[in-house]
């Protein structure tokens, strides 16, 4: 028989807990054991974990945030730090361990293979969606699903009051969550890394936008959605100049971590339950050092470092219809 330990580390995201459910229940189903290390990496710095079955997980599915806790850990960086889990995992004999998170998460794993001899499994679990090799990750539609909602709201008060508001989303470097919940929230403007090209022409293509806006309709409600990380000075800066430049107050709202929470749609609980499960059928295979993944609906085993090599782009198709929905470049 085999032992599973599992780990959430990074950014928790909506549907670990189901990840972690899909696990525990696999591995009972084949008769190994399962351990879940507490608080990421530190868990497994500090020999912290807890004993997994079907009793731990039940009631889980529908839980946001993660029971095993999430950290990151800039102490497992190191190398006596890689040793001691190393150290750790083996007199627990750990066989076969599970990591979800993201590309913070799988640089750790790696990390970890150069001294644990052991089988090493990431699967995706993010809001951001940034991890390259997977069609999308764990907690992303879920994240969406909540930016999505929160702006409606803000739509209702901006219509009311013919206000433009500036909600900042998250995605930490990438716009995925940025572009979806702009598209899906019938957004007038959206601001992302991967189209971005400078602040002067960001201004000039929105006021243009908007100047042609209000003399078709006269005052009206307007919505940019821009992507965290992105405007060089904040976005209470780019609030304020556009409050210069429109003559009207733009009301600055930071969605912030509301992001992260919630209970996770179906899409994802699906996916965590598929990629959970699918990781616990490798178990006991030379396959390690490897992300399960899911394309097109199928699994796939990405080599960790190819996930976060390259940079993820948006998708194409996802893009044009925001264009010419949206007119978001230059008229
Ligand atoms: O990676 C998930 C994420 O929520 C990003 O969107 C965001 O940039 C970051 O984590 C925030 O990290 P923290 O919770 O450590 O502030």
């Amino acid at each position: 028989t085999k032992k599973v330990a599992v780990l959430t580390s990074g950014g928790d995201a909506p549907g670990m807990n189901a990840c972690i459910r899909a696990i525990v229940l696999a591995c009972e189903r084949a008769d190994y054991s399962v351990l879940g290390y507490m608080h990421g990496f530190n868990g497994l710095l500090h020999q912290e974990y807890r004993l997994l079955d079907g009793r731990s997980v039940h009631n889980l599915i529908q839980q946001g945030g993660t029971m095993l806790r999430s950290a990151r850990c800039k102490e497992f960086e190191g190398r006596e730090e890689a040793k001691r889990a190393a150290d750790n995992l083996r007199q627990l004999e750990v066989d076969t361990l599970i990591i979800i998170g993201g590309d913070g998460s799988f640089r750790g794993a790696v990390h970890l293979s150069q001294f644990w001899e052991g089988q090493l499994l990431g699967l995706p679990g993010t809001i951001d969606n940034d991890i390259q090799g997977t069609d999308v990750t764990i907690g992303y539609h879920t994240a969406i699903e909540t930016a999505v909602t929160s702006i409606d709201k803000v739509r209702d008060t901006a219509d009311s009051f013919e206000r433009i508001f500036l909600v900042e989303v998250m995605g930490r470097r990438a716009g995925f969550l940025g572009l979806n919940a702009a598209l899906a929230s019938a957004a007038d403007y959206v601001i992302l890394p991967e189209l971005f090209e400078s602040e002067e022409q960001t201004l000039e293509a929105i006021m243009q936008q908007l100047t042609k806006r209000r003399r078709e309709r006269g005052d009206v409600s307007y919505i940019i959605v821009l992507a965290e990380n992105l405007w060089p000075k904040g976005v209470n800066d780019l609030a304020e100049q556009l409050t210069k430049l429109t003559e009207s107050e733009v009301k600055p709202v930071i969605l912030g971590h509301v992001q992260r929470g919630g209970s996770p749609v179906s899409q994802d609980r699906l996916l965590a339950t598929r990629l959970g499960a699918y990781a616990v059928s490798l178990v006991g295979s030379d396959i390690s050092g490897i992300m399960i993944g899911e394309c097109h609906g199928k699994p796939v085993k990405v080599p960790l470092p190819s996930t976060w090599q390259k940079r993820k782009p948006l998708d194409e198709f996802t893009v044009s219809t925001m264009e010419s929905l949206m007119n978001n470049r230059y008229a």
